[in-house]
This record gives C-alpha cells, sequence and structure tokens, in this order.
C-alpha cells in the first residue's frame, strides 16, 4: 500500500480538499497583490507547520517579495500561561521599515501570533499583517488578535495535512483531515 493511503487511513475525514486549498490560496495571493501594490512586502514562515502554505502562496503573489523564516518554542505549559513564546530561530534580515505579513498554518489561542506581532512591531516594522490558512476562533484565548488574511475557519478539531503534524507526521498529506482519536489518544 503507498505510503499515504495508510496515512490517510488514520483521518477520521477530509476537512479540506485539496483543490479547495489550492483555490482559496490563489485568491489570498490575489489579494495580497493588489493590497500591497507598489510595496515589496517580507513573507515570513512560522516554522514548520507554515512551509506548504508559505511556497504556496508566495507563488500566487505577483509582487517582489523577500522571504524569511522564523521557528518558534512549541506547545508547553510555560508558553501557555506566560503568553512567551521562545525564538528558537530568528530571521536572518532586519525588518525596519518593512511591510511583514506573517504567514502561519494556524491559529489555535492566539499567543503566537500576538507574541510574534508586538516583537516584530518593537523591532520597527511599518507594518504587519498576519496571513492564517486556518482559523480555529474557538479556542482563542488572545481577544484582540486581529487576523487579517484567513483561508478557513475551522471547528475545534485535531488536524493535520498542508504542513500540520501530530508527533511531526502526516505534514506531507496534500489535504486537511481530522485526524481520528485512536491515534492521538495512544
Ligand atoms: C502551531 C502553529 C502556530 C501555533 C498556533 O505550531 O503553527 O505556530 O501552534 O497556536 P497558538 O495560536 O495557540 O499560539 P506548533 O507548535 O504545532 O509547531 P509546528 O508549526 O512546528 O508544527
Amino acid at each position: 500500500m503507498e505510503q499515504n493511503a495508510r496515512l490517510y487511513q488514520d483521518l477520521e475525514k477530509v476537512l479540506v480538499t485539496k483543490e479547495e486549498i489550492s483555490l482559496k490560496v490563489k485568491e489570498l495571493g490575489q489579494k495580497i497583490t493588489a493590497d500591497y501594490a507598489g510595496k515589496e512586502p517580507v513573507l515570513i514562515c512560522i516554522l514548520k507547520g507554515a512551509v506548504v502554505f508559505f511556497s504556496d502562496l508566495m507563488r500566487e503573489i505577483d509582487l517582489p517579495v523577500t522571504a524569511d523564516f522564523m521557528a518558534i518554542s512549541s506547545y508547553g505549559s510555560a508558553t501557555k500561561t506566560s503568553g512567551v513564546v521562545r525564538v528558537l530561530k530568528d530571521l536572518d534580515h532586519d525588518i525596519l521599515g518593512k511591510d511583514v505579513i506573517l504567514v502561519e498554518d494556524i491559529v489555535d489561542t492566539g499567543i503566537t501570533l500576538s507574541y510574534l506581532r508586538s516583537m516584530l512591531l518593537h523591532r520597527g516594522a511599518a507594518s504587519i499583517r498576519i496571513a492564517a490558512l486556518l482559523d480555529k476562533a474557538a479556542r482563542r484565548t488572545v481577544k484582540d488578535l486581529q487576523v487579517d488574511y484567513v483561508c478557513f475557519d475551522i471547528p475545534d478539531a485535531f488536524v493535520v495535512g498542508y504542513g500540520l503534524d501530530f508527533d511531526q507526521r502526516y505534514r506531507n498529506l496534500p489535504d486537511i483531515g481530522v485526524l481520528a482519536p485512536r491515534i492521538y489518544e495512544k
């Protein structure tokens, strides 16, 4: 059996198909192209979940964008309680005076993006907008976080695929699916 077919067996269902994703990402690329006409935004990919979305999205933006990458600490009790996010890999380039677009796979509590947003504003970015593939609004604890671009609003389910993982797996699935509880409850 093919590897991906085996991974699909671990899904309860497919939530968003690759065709739906592709259409939305194209639309978002066009919107960003229009919104940033005449500008050269810096696209920042928040590793690792956003890489697939990031690579598709940047190719749908018809502007001279630049790309940079940042890795931050993952879910942990300290992060949840303090709202402080640890930077594991910082940007390679200065963002002073730049128009920044933070690209994320999913907004959950909002802690990660809220923290990154204020950190990058503090470094002197001219503007910061957030582009998220998925928004799980039911899980939000940061109430005043503005997510400027969202491809899909999703329910509070454990989703994997198109960059999103469980235990580092499933990132390579082309669709976004809901993981069967028997997998993460093991
Ligand atoms: C996910 C996602 C965001 C963060 C969102 O990353 O990519 O960075 O969690 O959650 P929040 O809104 O509650 O802060 P994860 O820790 O799963 O790491 P990964 O991207 O490397 O998979």
